[in-house]
């Protein structure tokens, strides 16, 4: 079956344009004129789903003559200034609407915790925030209208109030592709309820060594596993309205000890095994661009990495779309920024995400083409890949789309969430029946994690290191605890479920049957959670841990002791495990994560995970994994895959 999008450009826009662009544009052709079929037929795909065997490419999308004409007429009568406007990404927080207009640049950001005024901000604060921006950039010389980027990584999580899903580790565990088209879906619609629609996720980064920060932004160590689920996630986004973003190209998750922004070592094969068999899998689906990683592939950038950017991913995979470069990341190549601006481009970077030095960067881009460092063709190249991206995204038909206020944290969107929250959770050991617990059980629960919504739902909530610590934010506001607008706490998801029976919630050890502790690590994003030190009270480790764990010893031998993890990663356990009767894996479940915990306590539904990643015994099996040929799973404490359920 072959699925055909009709775009159809409306009268509205055209008028639009014509009444705000100057006689440099081209000319727009009427809505008879233009019939733009898309056809990224991803059905195609599936029925062809390997590469040509000759060229290794994936044919799949298939751009319609009258859309390049269009787009063509752009590159034809833009300006080099206004070419290297286009490429060019600004963050809000430095940026008017005011210099969009003049400067004419194609893209803006919000970093993660970026908002428009405060981290309680309302959609229509957001979208309003987006309108301004947007009607002077259809304003500005060209009238091409900006495509607007977010950290959108576990639901829209900049925004107040968004249902916030787990974290990828635990989409890992769950392991089900339906489920990540819908996650896609509902983080599409969270996303446009404020107007913005390009998303900065998946990041399918194939995590190697559990000490880096960013364990918890991969979905497994196992390369295959990512494949579907990879797919599966970006046309949920994509299908419903939001471009998606393959990042971080490429070895982001392979780097020396963990090191964020590192380097990985390897030969081609094997980073090509390991790293990039995701990257088939996002073309596939037409991912619409993909970020560069800040680290190395055997000491080179990849911001500067032409073989692996142009010659692998765009010529070989046949990437149609455009490449963006991440936060800063050129200011880390050698030489002034002019210089860095050469070696990112000429090695195949489109879009430069520039925060604050964006000015600097649109001269510099434009010095550069003057001085030949930069030919007139790798400029068109970016432009025709970002316009085309713009094109297909809906922006020239309607740059001002916005979802009802009313997709916010439905109904339909807490279910998604409160399900993969379920299919997340991984049982590590369940000894004398200790799970599930009976509505009859008087439950006293205790540690750090045990009803605080920041805790479970880690970084990138709401703030850039989670609504949970002591950072301070972009508005300058001391980041206040569990303050996501959305969520509900174990305790308080417990309680609630056993409402009408006779357990209860106690609030002494001593009273209860069953003893739940749950232990936490702190919130953390990218490099703040590399961690050498990973026990369940060192490192990130939440510092009421401790005391936590003492209560398991004491209580272990006369009471039912359930212990839950809420972690980016597994944590080395040392011989904490004998004190619980059994043990859960809960990864970092989100705005639903009480319920969707207790939901599988009480025994409503099974558990269904499995692990995405080895759980090492010690810290010298840290990075031996199921990639490793010999790997022995009985050498490690429990072996990728594994996973209990109520049936063992
Ligand atoms: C991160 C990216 C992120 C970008 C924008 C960078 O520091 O590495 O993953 O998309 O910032 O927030
Ligand atoms: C931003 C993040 C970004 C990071 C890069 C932070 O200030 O909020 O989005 O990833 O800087 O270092």
């Amino acid at each position: 079956m072959k699925k055909v999008l009709t775009i159809i450009l409306s009268l509205q826009l055209v008028f639009l344009l014509a009444g705000c662009t100057t006689e440099s544009t081209p000319d727009i052709p009427t809505p008879d004129e233009i019939d733009c079929e898309v056809t990224p037929n991803h059905e195609d795909c599936e029925t062809n789903p390997d590469p040509d065997p000759e060229t290794n490419y994936y044919y799949c999308i298939d751009l319609d003559e009258e859309c390049l004409t269009l787009v063509e007429g752009f590159i034809d009568s833009m300006t080099l200034r206004q070419k290297a406007g286009q490429m060019v990404q600004a963050e809000r927080g430095d940026i008017s609407p005011a210099e969009v207009k003049s400067y004419g640049v194609g893209s803006i950001l919000s970093g993660g915790g970026s908002h428009p005024t405060s981290f309680d901000n309302t959609p229509l604060q957001w979208y309003n925030m987006y309108v301004d921006y947007q009607t002077k950039a259809i304003e500005s010389g060209t009238g091409i209208p900006i495509i607007y980027g977010i950290d959108a990584v576990h639901g829209n999580n900049n925004l107040y109030g968004a249902t916030i899903f787990p974290h990828n580790i635990g989409l890992g565990a769950a392991n089900d592709p339906e489920l990540m088209y819908e996650i896609g879906r509902v983080t599409a619609e969270e996303m446009l309820v404020t107007g913005i629609n390009w998303n900065f996720a998946p990041a399918m980064s194939v995590v190697q060594d559990i000490r880096w920060g960013r364990t918890y932004e991969g979905f497994s160590e196992d390369p295959v596993l990512h494949g579907d689920l990879i797919a599966s996630i970006i046309l949920g986004m994509e299908e419903n309205g939001v471009s998606a973003t393959a990042k971080h190209f490429l070895g982001d998750g392979g780097t020396s000890g963990g090191h964020d922004r590192g380097n990985t070592m390897g030969t081609e094969e094997m980073i090509r095994e390991l790293y990039l068999a995701p990257y088939y899998d996002a073309i596939e689906a037409n991912v619409d661009t993909v970020m560069i990683s800040y680290s190395s592939i055997n000491g080179s950038k990849m911001h500067q990495n032409g073989y692996w950017i142009n010659d692998v991913l765009k010529d070989e995979l046949g990437f149609e779309g455009f490449v963006i470069s991440d936060w800063e990341a050129i200011h880390e190549l050698s030489g002034d920024l002019e210089t860095q601006i050469v070696l990112s481009v000429n090695a195949g970077v489109d879009m430069l995400m520039e925060p604050n030095a964006w000015r600097e960067t649109i001269s510099g881009i434009e010095s550069a083409v003057s001085s030949n460092r930069i030919t007139t063709e790798r400029i068109d190249d970016a432009i025709r890949r970002i316009l085309t991206v713009k094109y297909y995204r809906g922006l020239f038909e309607d740059p001002f789309a916005k979802l009802d206020d009313s997709y916010l944290g439905n109904e339909d969107h807490l279910a998604v969430a409160r399900e993969a929250v379920r299919k997340s959770l991984v049982l590590l050991k369940n000894d004398n029946s200790s799970l599930p617990l009976a509505k009859t059980h008087k439950i006293y629960i205790t540690g750090p994690g045990a009803n605080s919504i920041g805790l479970q739902s880690g970084g990138w909530s709401t703030h850039w290191q989670g609504a949970y610590s002591n950072f301070w934010s972009w508005d300058f506001e001391m980041i206040p605890n569990d303050q996501l607008g959305s969520g509900i706490g174990i305790e308080d998801a417990l309680s609630e479920a056993l409402g009408g029976f006779s357990g209860e919630i106690v609030n002494s050890p001593e009273l209860a049957d069953t003893i739940i502790i749950v232990l936490s690590e702190n919130p953390y994003a990218e490099g703040f959670g590399d961690n050498y030190d990973m026990t369940l009270t060192t490192g990130n480790a939440h510092s009421e841990n401790e005391a936590a764990l003492q209560i398991a010893a004491q209580y272990n031998d006369s009471k039912n002791v359930v212990g839950i993890l809420l972690s980016g990663r597994p944590l080395l356990l040392e011989d904490n495990l004998q004190n619980f009767d059994s043990f859960i894996a809960a990864w970092l479940p989100g705005s639903e994560g009480g319920h969707g915990i207790s939901d599988v306590l009480f025994g409503e539904f099974d558990f269904t995970g499995t692990l995405s990643f080895t759980w090492p015994n010690n810290y010298e099996q840290i990075g031996y994994n199921m990639n490793d040929d010999l790997y022995d799973p009985s050498s490690v404490l429990f072996p990728y895959g594994f996973g209990l359920s109520y049936q063992d």
